[in-house]
Parts: C-alpha cells; sequence; structure tokens
C-alpha cells in the first residue's frame, strides 16, 4: 500500500485512498452478487478509463459472469463530454436475452453512458445496468443517466488515478486525487 508520503508530486491531494478504495470495491462486488444471483451477468467496461476499477470489481463479485470491453471516443474536447460517442472499438460478444452491467470510472454529465445505453439497448438484452466508481453530482447539475451501482461521489474537479488519466499519465496511481492546477495549466 502506499503511503500518502509516497503521493505522487503532481497530485495536490488525496481524495479516496488505496484503502477506501477497497472498501468501495467490496461492498459494490456484495451488492451485484447478491442482485445478480441466477442471472446470465456480462460485465462491460469501457476502455481505457476503466480497467482498474474493472480487474478489481469482477473479482469481489462470486456470481458466475462474463466480461466484454468496448472502447469509444467522444467528439471534441475530452475534459466535457459531448454526448456525440463514436464507437472505436465494439463487444465481441452478443448480448441479447443477457443481463448487462456496464462498468465505468467515472460519471460526470451522464452523456456518454446514455448514448451507450440506448445503443446497447438496441440489441436486446434482458436488463442494462450501470456501476461506476465515481460520480461527479454537483448541486444544479443532472446527469443524463441514473447508475444503480455507485462507488462514492466525488467533486467537481479533475481526478486522475486508478484508471483516470491526465493526457494518458497517472491511470496507475492506485488512489484517486486531485492535481495540481500548475500541471494542466
Ligand atoms: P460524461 O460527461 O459523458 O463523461 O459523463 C464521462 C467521461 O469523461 C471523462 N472524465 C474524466 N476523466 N478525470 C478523468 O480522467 C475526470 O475528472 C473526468 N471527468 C470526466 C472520462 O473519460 C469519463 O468516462
Amino acid at each position: 500500500m502506499i503511503e500518502q508520503g509516497a503521493m505522487h508530486p503532481d497530485i495536490e491531494q488525496v481524495l479516496f485512498t488505496e484503502e477506501d478504495i477497497a472498501a468501495m470495491v467490496k461492498r459494490m462486488g456484495a451488492e451485484i452478487s447478491r442482485d445478480y444471483q441466477g442471472k446470465d451477468l456480462v460485465l462491460i467496461a469501457v476502455l481505457r478509463g476503466a480497467v482498474v476499477f474493472m480487474g478489481d470489481l469482477m473479482r469481489s463479485i462470486d456470481v458466475p459472469l462474463a466480461i466484454d470491453f468496448m472502447a469509444v471516443s467522444s467528439y471534441g474536447d475530452k475534459a466535457k463530454s459531448s454526448g456525440v460517442v463514436r464507437i472505436v472499438k465494439d463487444l465481441d460478444m452478443d448480448i441479447k436475452g443477457r443481463d448487462v452491467l456496464i462498468v465505468e470510472d467515472i460519471l460526470d454529465s451522464g452523456l456518454t453512458l446514455k448514448y451507450l445505453m440506448k445503443n446497447l439497448s438496441s440489441r436486446n438484452p434482458a436488463s442494462i445496468e450501470v456501476a461506476t466508481f465515481l460520480w461527479k453530482d454537483v448541486e444544479g447539475k443532472q446527469a443524463a443517466i441514473n447508475p444503480k451501482y455507485v462507488g462514492t461521489h466525488c467533486p467537481d474537479a479533475f481526478v486522475v488515478g486508478y484508471g483516470l488519466d491526465f493526457a494518458e499519465r497517472y491511470r496507475n496511481l492506485p488512489y484517486v486525487g486531485i492535481l495540481k492546477p500548475e500541471v494542466y495549466s
């Protein structure tokens, strides 16, 4: 486990430590295991940010499951979703009649997930829900979708670590933190 003292020099503040994250993932795994007993669960992670969370979450679920991946690219500014999404890598498996759970790293406006849910729903799964590790729910800002499983809420700052990047860096940090403003300005 990384100590606070070993914090990356570009990080201003650690929001969630490795221990915090492990507890959240364990709780989410228990909720999902309870709800998906006897179902045909397929976890679908959105590349690349959700990879770390996916790896932990799937190991905390104790019902049979399959995994698959999608990659999407948002048009325009990466930090601000436009809701217009292009599928760069599609699923390898057929989800018709199966219980789909989309695994996301962070929900902000929810526009990316709204698009994905609509797209996946058209393939006739038995059910479709969302598990997001972080939810940036800010007062006065309504997300376009309502995730069924949430790790934790987080402030409206640009956060990195635990799969989340800035310019493809920091994904490997085992904690979630806020970047120092001088790093991106
Ligand atoms: P929407 O607004 O569609 O956006 O819910 C979700 C996607 O936006 C990216 N995103 C972030 N990535 N730190 C990141 O590394 C952040 O604080 C952040 N906020 C939004 C991310 O790609 C997510 O899937």
